[in-house]
């Protein structure tokens, strides 16, 4: 549930009529609910509410400051990918020793930043990173804390893209490598082995991959006991799903609840790493119809949102609801592919929807506020597009739109 609702036949949210928003601030144009972000914060806090347990956002979901700073000021914890993704936290008054730090490819200079900035936890997916990280710590005169990010070998029967717990993916160790690990950290200096960590992938409905992925974690957790291995923390990852269309997601308290009695007996503080449960449906891309077109074949609503604003369509043929702002009763309902003005075939929204518009109307992709504006790219030297917050009846603009300036910064002519 969200905050976006109809009022007086105009879809609102919170207390703000989407519509003025968009005279206000144009569009294309991010609105997010802050009720709404709040809201979901909350469900996995007071899920997870009756065993020591550590919320932490994933930042790649939505990046924003303003997202970050409300999320913060509940106590959440991050799940960060990179040193700009810190940045970010910490400019937004998040808490460093609540951070994860996960990724593949982390670098050096990432490694020691975050070191600098006292990381709460590294999520190590390899055995050269896990080398580096020690010899970084110990060169900065410090341990760093560590989880392995294991890999268990499950199926979360997701789109193949965003699917990242299987053998074939390029995430984690393996279970195998995963013993031998932490058996070496265990005398390596630079590190302190503080927990364990499992994400398997993203837009899950369905807990049952989690249970399997969980069972095997657990395995190597009393493999590791027998050997003198404990750990603080255990990390469930992230990957809970939402509802773009009719999808039945699991909610946050009947995931735990299944869960949790797997843990029973056992210390560890649980981490979880949710972002699109959070961010999801607490924002939506507001679009105005540039222009209709008529095809012999089809008939296209040209908007003025692209795939450079929202990739999700193009890159996962993701279906994602586009409603209008308020109902047209002049026109008459036809069926549109919904389509961007960028210069490629893949460039669409939604294809084959049953909508009542006119040129000029304002539309809402509803359910972008995770994987929406994050991945937002300047292609065709579009400027991205602005964000807006909501919060009760303020709708306050926390990105502005993209100048022509923004673009061409740091870009410059051959002298001669
Ligand atoms: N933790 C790790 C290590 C991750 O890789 C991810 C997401 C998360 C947590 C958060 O997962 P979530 O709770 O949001 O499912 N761009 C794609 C989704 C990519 C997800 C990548 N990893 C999309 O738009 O569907």
């Amino acid at each position: 549930t969200d905050h976006f609702h109809m009022r007086d036949g105009a879809l609102y949210a919170e207390d703000v009529a989407l519509s003025d928003i968009a005279q206000r601030f144009g569009t294309p144009c991010y609105v997010y609910s802050r009720a709404t972000l709040e809201r979901h914060y909350r469900a996995f806090d007071e899920a997870l509410a009756s065993v020591p347990h550590q919320v932490c956002f994933a930042v790649k979901a939505n990046s924003n400051l303003a997202v970050l700073g409300v999320l913060a000021k509940l106590g959440s914890g991050f799940d960060i990918v990179s040193g700009g993704e810190l940045r970010r936290v910490l400019a937004a008054g998040g808490d460093p020793s609540k951070v994860v730090f996960s990724g593949v490819g982390k670098t050096a200079d990432e490694l020691r930043f975050a070191l600098e900035q006292r990381v709460g936890t590294f999520n190590v997916e390899s055995e050269s990173e896990l080398r580096r990280l020690d010899q970084l710590a110990q060169a900065a005169g410090t341990r760093a804390s560590i989880a392995l990010r294991v890999n268990p070998d499950v199926d979360a029967k997701t789109h193949p893209y965003i699917s990242t717990g299987l053998k074939q993916n390029k995430f984690g160790v393996d279970l195998v490598t995963a013993e031998r690990l932490y058996v070496e950290a265990q005398s390596m200096k630079g590190i302190h082995i503080s927990g364990i960590a499992s994400h398997i992938g993203s837009q899950l409905l369905d807990v049952s991959p989690y249970l399997d992925a969980l069972d095997r974690v657990l395995t190597l957790v009393d493999r590791l006991a027998a050997k003198g291995i404990e750990f603080d923390h255990l990390d469930v990852g992230g990957g809970l799903g939402v509802r773009y269309r009719d999808e039945i997601p699991t909610e946050p308290a009947d995931w735990a609840k299944a869960f949790l009695p797997k843990l029973a007996g056992r210390r560890f503080k649980i981490m979880t790493e949710p972002g699109r449960a959070i961010a999801g449906n607490a924002g939506v891309l507001l679009m105005r119809v540039e222009l209709i077109k008529r095809g012999e074949a089809k008939h296209f609503a040209v908007v003025d949102a692209a795939m450079n604003d929202l990739l999700r369509p193009s890159l996962y043929q993701a279906w994602m609801d586009i409603v209008p702002l308020r109902e047209n009763r002049t026109a008459s309902v036809q069926n549109y592919d919904v389509v961007g003005p960028v210069c490629e075939t893949g460039d669409w929204l939604g294809k084959d929807r049953e909508l009542a518009i006119a040129e000029g109307d304002l539309l809402a992709v509803r359910t972008a506020g995770a994987y929406g504006f994050v991945m937002a790219s300047n292609y065709n030297t579009r400027g991205r597009a602005a964000e807006v917050m909501v919060d009760g009846d303020r709708a306050v603009l926390v990105r502005a739109r993209e100048t022509f300036d923004d673009l061409v910064r740091g870009e410059r002519l051959l002298e001669s």
